[in-house]
């Protein structure tokens, strides 16, 4: 399973080992990530599990398809990076991957 490392906006760090098929969103809840909200479960509609992914991990997820972008305009603080963590399917080839949260979800 990979090990995936949240890092919340103040630095904290924290490891969690992420079901591959599973999405990032359940990988940061079934680890008691606080920064991830994800208030609608998963359905791409409430942006409360907002992060960002920076290189050299951001190139190789697939591109946030409409509906994910569209959502991503709105959220609080948008980065190049910005990503909906529900949307992103997690891979065996993600270990090592840092994810970096906002500050706040709202
Ligand atoms: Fe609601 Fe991702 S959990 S948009």
């Amino acid at each position: 399973m990979p090990l995936i490392t949240f890092i919340a906006h103040n630095g904290d760090a924290r490891e969690v080992e992420a079901e591959s098929g599973h999405s990032l969103m359940q990988a940061a809840v079934d680890g008691g990530i606080d920064g991830i909200l994800a208030e609608c479960g998963g359905a791409c509609s409430c942006a409360t599990c907002h992060c960002y992914i920076d290189e050299p991990w951001r190139s190789k997820l697939p591109p946030a398809d409409d509906m994910e972008q569209g959502i991503i305009e709105g959220v609080l603080e948008p980065e190049d990076g910005s990503r909906l963590s529900c949307q992103i399917e997690v891979r065996d080839d993600f270990d090592g991957m840092e994810v970096r949260l906002p500050a706040s979800q709202y």
